[in-house]
């Protein structure tokens, strides 16, 4: 984010308190309520979660233990049996949920489904079966990667419904970052479609696949399934690849949930660090299947009644927390678009809310930056009177944005949840309780209840109020990652010990500054590390790095962010050229395109620089801080004594 949006979010003093009706009609509807329920749940976390596990979610088999906690490694309802797609399914089937509205989905060519929980049971059984064809079973893991179609969630919760664990992969992502995800999970299958529809055109998504297989690149997958959506032709190899419209009408809709272990393996899902490969996060059933529950129900205030709609992606952890599992959990009507506003559709957000009358909608800063941009007369041509209230999620809303979603969408009625939170909680940490606490434009306000959140030094000592610190979290909550697939080691320097534990106590480092302000309101900054938040997808500098340098012109790259109106933060690339190459508008934009087919577009860098040096220190580590201030076009900042050649700044000053 921009220095001036940080100044602007320290100057911010509004608040805005719920109004009065808001709050008579909620799930906590004061701030004594959440005092006291933040209050029961700090002096016994154990008791607080067991009591709602116990009343929110239907269990095979009682837990033996609540919490588990053998730093850094946790465990939740413990001997505890469930599967979460019996809660978000068959358990409703009992009830006048049956035949309400499960999935409202939204094509962007203007097709539409309903699945009513009845029928999303029979599809999620079919594909279950389907899978259990192929011979994958308990343990297995299934690679999905599609688009934002009703088989993107029919597919997860068939996978946990027979406890193969599923891992995402953004339908973005390049086949070379697919390629790595499926070998580093070892997944068996992958569920995918032909292709999907994106601003206007069909966007190919099998073919993805197919490169990332070829010459046995990725041995573990031996079946491919794929959902016709697009129609456009693509190669299918035998006895590896088969149709879903093949195997779905043949398989039984009947399909007992698999009773699963609390502490079984739900979902890997990869994200970036500022070190190395992504990293499978792995979440597990019971806790996760809880916290995004709760989460969901308090923080977004959710009503029978309420046509809820979130515009993240489902290969991100907002689609899987808050578009499949906590909607359904709760038996929730969830929206699923799979469109995005472009310039052609400026208002294709806004057609959703009036056509589905939706009253609760989630999206992200970047997105309201762009309608900011697209202008007033998208919105205030549709009817958005449903809308009662309104979330954000993905970098700190600046509150010119803030103010904006509230006035022009929310007609100054609708209360804002912003929620922080990351891939790794599983679900919110700081939010507002929408009936209970007032908001101010730019903070994610309080931690919910259960959470314990601080702001420390180092050392882990707290800082005063509204000093700047690193965010913390002081005790395990249920949906917290469980470790890094298949190094515990990366989990252990990853989260642990940045801040180390100190008498006992254990320190969960979020990666993000913050401050705490008078009113115990966390004002969070942005990233610490080596992570650039570009449209709310989190990129690790690192790897668009090693991504630059496996091109044969480059022989060194550093990478960081520059303050980006729209997107938060763009990707600037500092490039030192191999020998013979030199430097050319025309490789500038090779090297461009060479990211995006090593990762994908997310990771396109805004701006290539050639230089012939980067700024070291004389122990030869680049001060990327330097960087930083260059590509922002600022005063360099701070102290460069440790600097090795002086004259570098200057030759990058001068551009190349
Ligand atoms: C990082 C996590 C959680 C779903 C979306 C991103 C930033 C997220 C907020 C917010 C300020 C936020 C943080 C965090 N972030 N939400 N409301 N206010 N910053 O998940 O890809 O795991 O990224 O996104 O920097 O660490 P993610």
């Amino acid at each position: 984010m921009t220095d001036s949006t940080i100044e602007s979010i320290l100057q911010e003093k509004r608040t805005f308190p719920p109004s009065a009706d808001f709050a008579a009609a909620a799930h906590i509807k004061s701030l004594a309520d959440y005092q006291a329920l933040y209050d029961r749940a700090a002096a016994d976390p154990a008791g607080f979660w067991a009591e709602l596990a116990q009343q929110e979610l239907d269990w095979f088999e009682p837990w033996t233990q609540t919490l588990d906690w053998q730093p850094p490694f946790v465990k939740w309802f413990v001997g505890g049996k469930l599967n979460i797609s019996h809660n978000c399914l068959d358990r409703h089937l009992a009830t006048a949920r049956k035949n309400k509205a499960a999935l409202i989905w939204e094509g962007e060519p203007g097709d539409s489904r309903v699945l009513t929980y009845a029928q999303l049971h029979r599809e999620v059984c079919k594909c279950a079966n389907a899978l259990k064809g192929l011979g994958i079973g308990k343990g297995d893991v299934v690679g999905i990667y599609m688009p934002m179609i009703p088989e993107a969630a029919i597919a997860m919760l068939a996978c946990a419904r027979i406890g193969a664990p599923h891992s995402v992969v953004f339908g973005g992502f390049s086949a070379e970052a697919l390629r790595d995800r499926l070998n580093d999970a070892q997944c068996k299958a992958v569920i995918t479609a032909d292709g999907g529809f994106r601003k206007g055109m069909a966007v190919a998504l099998k073919p993805q696949v197919d490169k990332a297989l070829a010459n046995d690149a990725a041995p573990s997958v031996e079946h491919v399934l794929v959902v016709k959506r697009t129609g456009d032709a693509i190669a299918m190899v035998e006895g590896r690849d088969h149709w879903w419209h093949d195997l779905q009408p043949k398989a039984s809709a009947h399909c007992p949930a698999e009773p699963m272990d609390s502490e079984d393996l739900l979902f890997i899902l990869y994200t970036s660090g500022s070190t190395g490969k992504p990293k499978g996060v792995v979440h597990s059933t019971g806790g996760y299947n809880l916290y995004t529950h709760m989460t969901l129900k308090w923080a977004f205030d959710l009503q029978e009644t309420d046509i809820y709609w979130c515009t993240a992606d489902v290969g991100w952890i907002t689609g899987h927390s808050y578009i499949v599992y906590g909607p359904l959990s709760n038996g929730a009507t969830t929206v699923m678009y799979e469109g995005a506003p472009s310039a052609a559709n400026p208002g294709c957000f806004w057609d959703v809310i009036e056509k589905y009358g939706v009253t609760i909608f989630y999206t992200a800063p970047t997105a309201v930056r762009a309608f900011i941009k697209m202008g007033d007369e998208h919105p205030n041509a549709r009817d958005l009177t449903s809308l009662r209230l309104l979330g954000t999620v993905g970098e700190p809303i600046n509150p010119e944005a803030w103010m904006w979603y509230h006035r022009v969408i929310g007609a100054e009625r609708c209360p804002i949840v912003d929620t922080w939170w990351q891939t790794e909680t599983g679900g919110f940490m700081l939010t507002p309780l929408p009936g209970a606490i007032a908001t101010k434009p730019g903070s994610a306000t309080k931690p919910f209840p259960g959470i314990i959140a601080e702001i420390v030094d180092l050392d882990g000592n707290p800082v005063p109020d509204n000093t700047g610190g690193y965010l913390v979290i002081k005790h395990p909550w249920p949906s917290a990652i469980r470790t890094v697939f298949g190094d515990d080691d990366r989990y252990r320097s990853t989260y642990w010990e940045h801040i180390p534990p100190k008498d006992g106590q254990y320190f969960y480092f979020a990666g993000d500054g913050a401050r705490r302000d008078e009113d115990g309101y966390f004002w969070v900054m942005g990233r610490v590390d080596d992570v650039v938040n570009v449209s709310g997808h989190r990129l690790g500098t690192m790897e668009i790095e090693s991504a630059l340098v496996s091109h044969p012109a480059v022989a060194e790259a550093a990478v960081v962010g520059k303050p980006d109106d729209l997107k938060g933060e763009d990707i600037v690339a500092f490039v030192i050229l191999e020998g013979e190459a030199v430097p050319s508008d025309a490789l500038a934009t090779e090297l461009k395109r060479h990211v995006v087919s090593e990762i994908g577009a997310i990771a396109r860098p805004g701006e290539i620089r050639f230089s012939e040096a980067l700024p070291k220190t004389r122990s030869g580590k680049i001060m990327r801080r330097l960087l930083r201030n260059l590509a922002a076009g600022q005063e360099i900042a701070g102290d460069t004594s440790t600097l090795e050649d002086r004259s570098v700044l200057d030759k990058l000053r001068g551009g190349a």
